[in-house]
């Protein structure tokens, strides 16, 4: 034997023992070997490659520590939509989902589900053709992700060749790429070494790893994977279950999380919920509630889905966390409108999945209603996705010293008076632009990614650009030049170069993003869409009155003056004008006209419970499609939406003959329309 196939030998030899590590260890959680005996046969693999490069193949190990930097990610269609699921938030809401799944296909016996955690991270899909993996895409918006095939490779726990002989001719698997608890706790020791922001939560540093278009970058973190699902398939007969689709999934190599199990019926359900609860502290892993699924694939079929989610799975999700700490200040913070805020910072607490330091008290009346006072021990409850708060105080072990807090009479940035208007829970400093703190934040709301989107302008940067006197309005922006920016602390010549690149860039822009940009009191993303919509040019809404505006969808009559106030102050638009004049632009809008709108005139009631959308985002979504929501019904009802437990509206609807809708059909109705007005 040469040496040159002993070379490939070992090679191959190497590649198999270490993809056998990879799975004891993240497929069956059981390491055979300690990291550094893992490590020395990485190294030896490595330098076989090197030596020998003709050997090297794209589902080698070694090719997962990443390649050159991307420009940009390109988009991925979905060919099987990546849906999302609905949300049970106790007993009761999931058993009328048990309810409605029996009901839809006639079943009088339990049905039988299969039970998985709710892992929180983010959702991936993995093609693998031939068996081999070629590309892996973000969710996205569920029908166009990122592709991020470079990124995924680094991880481990990704095979990137499926194990035995029988295997489909295309199929995507889909699961939950996520950042385990040690990893997540080993960045943020990193971050704070290097005294960078940490990561809130460990599915915020996993969908950050992820898309990094640098892979070296996401090949150092740690990400950990497990598959819920499939997309498309080609070329194989799947077995009949979920559960068995899991047995096949982990035959071929990929991890599939060991928590799962199968139950029948509500009793069973419930203690499988309980049982997770329970286990949820000790798990190596966030996860944030419980899955169920319907687990016979013909009965999935036959129950369908709606435009978001299946009909056959919901997610029950956990309580809100409670935990207790301490208050070590409370601090007052000036907003972009000169809010003034009381903020408490908290001894650091991990709840609910995040690191508290920080909670609102969003203002004195709420600081006074809890009486929150420095020293104090207090309840910190977090729960989803909902911003953490302070639930109440431990009287008992207040200190007897313990002064009340006092709120400030003077802008603690400017030293303005500060101004309660009456029946306003929200005191103001009054000073608008001449206030360094309100400069600072509309700056950063005008940077921001929903607004003009300037990438690498961070608040930081903004806080230094500002205080230097360098910034006064965001017109200021664009004639910042590179000797200014590297002047800067911390800022290198390659970002102030990227910056002014990225400045230049956001001039491009939509008139949507440019008004919201704008920051117009309580003009926020959808009412600016609908104004753009609706006005097609900035001079028209300009020049718009109280009254006009009020015929925009979404516009009440604060709105409204909001918008009057803020285009009659002469410095407001002086700034629009420099911007225009600096070179920011934007496509004309083509503007829908009211009889073109997809629902136009068509008046809608809505009654019970609706869970898929909620009534507030149904209305909106009718609205901009022209619809109208009214209370009751008549003979001019177009449409009567009935969720869970309408009662006497529908009834009426009936007995008038007005159509009805059940909420998925309506779902199905606006995910029809939307985008067809655009
Ligand atoms: S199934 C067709 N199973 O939750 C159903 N999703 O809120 C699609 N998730 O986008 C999802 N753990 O990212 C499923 N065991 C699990 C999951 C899970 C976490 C995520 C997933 C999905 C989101 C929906």
């Amino acid at each position: 034997m040469n040496e040159s196939t002993n070379s490939k030998k070992r090679v191959e030899q190497l590649r198999e023992e270490i993809n056998r590590h990879n799975q004891n260890y993240y497929q069956y959680d059981a390491p055979q070997i300690p990291d550094a005996d893992y490590d020395a046969l990485m190294r030896e693999l490595q330098l076989l490659e090197t030596e020998n490069p003709h050997l090297i193949s794209d589902d080698s190990p070694t090719q997962r520590v990443g390649s050159a930097p991307l420009e940009s990610f390109q988009q991925v269609q979905h060919e099987v939509p990546m849906l999302s699921l609905d949300n049970a938030f106790d007993d009761d809401e999931f058993e009328a989902f048990d309810k409605r799944v029996r009901d839809r296909v006639g079943l009088l016996n339990k049905v039988e589900y299969l039970v998985e955690p709710k892992l929180d991270g983010l959702a991936i899909s993995l093609l693998y053709i031939d068996g081999v993996f070629v590309r892996a895409a973000t969710r996205g918006d569920g029908k166009i992700g990122e592709n991020v095939t470079e990124n995924v490779k680094t991880i481990s726990a990704i095979p990137l060749r499926l194990k035995g002989d029988n295997l489909p001719k295309t199929i995507e698997v889909r699961g939950e790429v996520f950042m385990p608890l040690s990893g997540f706790e080993k960045l943020n020791r990193e971050a704070a070494r290097l005294s960078e922001k940490p990561f809130v939560n460990p599915r915020n540093a996993a969908a950050g790893s992820l898309r990094q278009l640098d892979s070296t970058i996401t090949a150092k973190r740690s990400l950990a994977f497990y598959a819920y699902g499939i997309g498309v398939f080609e070329g194989y007969e799947l077995p009949q279950t979920q559960q068995e689709l899991f047995e096949l999934l982990d035959d071929w190599g990929v991890p599939i999380c060991d928590q799962v199990s199968v139950e029948t019926g509500m009793e069973q359900c419930h203690k499988a919920y309980q049982r997770l609860g329970e286990k949820r502290a000790l798990l190596p892993y966030e996860i944030d509630g419980v899955v169920y699924k319907v687990n016979d694939f013909a009965l999935q079929k036959s129950i369908g889905f709606v435009s978001r989610a299946p009909r056959w799975a919901i997610a029950r999700k956990f309580p809100a966390q409670e935990k207790t700490t301490e208050v070590v200040s409370i601090d007052v913070q000036v907003g972009r409108t000169g809010a003034i805020t009381p903020v408490a910072r908290l001894a650091p607490v991990f709840v609910g999945g995040v690191t508290v330091t920080n909670v609102t008290l969003h203002n004195e009346g709420e600081l006074r209603r809890k009486d929150v006072r420095v020293g104090d021990t207090v309840i910190v409850r977090r729960a989803g996705d909902v911003i953490p708060e302070i639930v109440s105080v431990v009287l008992e072990k207040r200190k007897s010293n313990a002064p009340i807090f006092e709120m400030p009479i003077e802008c603690p940035v400017c030293g303005s008076t500060i101004e309660r208007a009456e029946g306003e829970a929200v005191a103001r400093c009054p000073a608008g632009l001449f206030c360094q703190a309100q400069v600072k934040e509309s700056i950063k709301h005008f940077a921001s990614r929903k607004a003009m989107d300037v990438d690498g302008l961070g608040d930081k940067l903004v806080e230094q650009l500002v205080s230097e006197g360098l910034v006064k309005t965001p017109a200021d922006l664009y004639v910042l030049t590179q000797d200014q920016l590297s002047g800067l602390d911390r800022l290198a010549d390659k970002s102030a170069n990227n910056l002014i690149v990225a400045l230049e860039k956001s001039k491009s822009t939509t008139l949507a993003k440019f008004l919201y940009a704008l920051g117009i009191r309580e003009v926020g993303e959808v009412t600016a869409a609908s104004l753009a919509q609706h006005f097609g040019q900035l001079e028209a809404l300009q020049q718009a009155t109280a009254q006009s505006l009020e015929r925009v969808p979404d516009v009440g009559p604060i709105v409204a003056q909001h918008v009057v106030a803020f285009f009659e102050l002469a410095h407001n638009r002086a700034v629009i004008s420099s911007l225009q004049e600096l070179g920011v632009h934007w496509p004309d809008v083509s503007r829908v006209s009211d009889s073109e709108q997809a629902l136009a005139g068509k008046v809608f009631v809505l009654t019970g419970t609706l869970s898929i959308m909620g009534r507030v985002e149904a209305k909106d979504a009718l609205q901009l499609l022209g619809g109208k929501v009214t209370g009751s019904v008549s003979k001019k009802t177009d449409y009567v939406v009935a969720g869970e437990e309408a009662g006497s509206k529908l009834n009426k609807a009936l007995s008038l003959g007005v159509t009805v809708l059940s909420e998925e059909d309506f779902v199905e109705l606006i995910g029809a329309h939307q985008g067809s007005s655009q």
